[in-house]
């Protein structure tokens, strides 16, 4: 008999308190939920992950087997390589088109550990922390864990997606310490506009209240440009700008992302990086110069790909029994409405894994506002996708 891998034991776990106040990513345990099917036999259209399905462009790949051979294989500064963080200086001043200096980069292992450093750092109890709701699950566990209090701002469908300014303005109050923002935004495509950005700044005025800007998407916009607040005149103190090069670069496994910040908080942030990791793989961020600075032919390529499923498959999932989907701006995701199938999200995305074999998210992985809506990730070949919507459309007319 195989031995079980958890030992027995008569001393249980005793975990700290904080550890029941932290949350997850719900699209891992579904991908391991799919290659358990598939090792049982079941074909699988995996829709689930939020990654690029391109390897990282060549010349980003050679730059960093070079950088392993020339020995960039020691630690590095806490806050990132010199010639990186000017790099990524250089080009957020260039995207943002506002000035930022290399000592206000903060270089980590991809853009999650900026949320999870900045709101550590900025965010405890006590404090309120509005955050965009469906979002990114890591938003509200992390506020949770923080011990501040979670503020969920509801996301409007028929804004496409973006949020009430009004409603912002009735969430903050005096205890308001930090707004996340989300452009383009997971899991809902969504793009805030330029006059969206004015009007937020408006709102939050001259208030001593910090904004993180998740701007991971912000190279994948079909429709429009991408708007930094951190642009607005008197907000750039209050802004740390999320990046990183996992979407942007499909660099996903790399793990390398940074954050734009003030200067004193950036020793702040780097004495967090220095307790947890110590630095980012050197050589990975010799890479990252060569990827910001070297030839941007693929992401074109990449983004037009992206553009030319996003059409195909949301014209695909509005021809489904009960589906609606919204035309995505940003990012690889369609969100499509599914109250008219009278299903619940959960129930909905459990049996198009089980019975259709098609792997996607239900929208409550993304906060409560998610139920009524299922994630696809678009990040998958043209073929499958297409497959993918014969699975949903035949399973529909059967069982709905
Ligand atoms: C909105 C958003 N922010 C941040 C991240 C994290 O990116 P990384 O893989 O670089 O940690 C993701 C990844 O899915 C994301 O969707």
């Amino acid at each position: 008999m195989p031995m079980s891998p958890v030992s027995e034991t008569t001393h249980p776990l005793k975990l700290a308190e904080r550890m029941s106040r932290l949350g997850t990513e719900t699209a891992f345990e579904v991908l391991v939920k799919a290659r358990a099917l598939e090792a049982k036999g079941k074909s699988v259209i995996h829709l689930e992950i939020g990654e690029p399905d391109f390897d990282t462009p060549a010349n980003i790949v050679d730059s960093a087997v070079d950088a392993l051979r020339k020995g960039w294989t020691h630690y590095g500064p806490a806050a990132g390589l010199p010639q990186l963080r000017e790099a990524i200086a250089e080009d957020v001043s260039r995207s943002r088109g506002v000035p930022v200096s290399p000592e206000e980069v903060v270089v980590v292992p991809g853009g999650k550990p900026v949320m999870f450093f900045v709101i550590l750092a900025l965010a405890q109890a006590g404090d309120e922390v509005i955050y965009p709701n469906p979002g990114f699950p890591i938003y509200e566990s992390m506020i949770n864990f923080s011990g501040a209090k979670a503020v969920p701002l509801r996301l409007r469908e028929e804004m496409d997606f973006r949020f009430d300014v009004k409603e912002l303005a009735s969430l903050i109050t005096d205890r308001t310490r930090l707004i996340i923002l989300n452009s383009p935004h997971n899991p809902t495509g969504g793009v805030l506009t330029g006059q969206d950005i004015q009007e937020i700044a408006q709102v939050i005025g001259n208030r001593d209240v910090m904004i993180l800007s998740d701007e991971i998407y912000s190279r994948l916009i079909f429709d429009g440009k991408h708007h930094s607040i951190a642009a607005v005149p008197g907000f750039k103190d209050r802004t740390i700008i999320l990046d990183g090069f996992s979407k942007t670069y499909a660099m996903t496994g790399w793990r390398m992302g940074f954050g734009v910040m003030r200067t004193d908080l950036v020793p702040q942030v780097s004495r967090l990086v220095t307790n947890a990791t110590s630095c980012t793989a050197s050589f990975t961020q010799v890479a990252g110069v060569e990827a910001l600075r070297g030839d941007q032919a693929s992401v074109e390529k990449m983004r037009l790909e992206f553009l030319r499923r996003r059409d195909m498959f949301v014209k695909g999932l509005n021809q489904v029994k009960g589906f609606s989907c919204r035309v995505p701006a940003g990012a690889f995701y369609t969100f499509p409405n599914i109250e008219k199938t009278g299903w619940p999200s959960k129930k909905l995305a459990d049996a198009l894994l089980d019975d259709a074999g098609v792997a996607a998210l239900s929208g409550t992985a993304f906060g409560v506002s998610g139920e009524g809506y299922l994630r696809f990730s678009i990040a998958s070949s043209y073929e499958n996708l297409e497959q993918a919507l014969e699975r949903i459309g035949n399973w529909a007319e059967k069982n709905l």
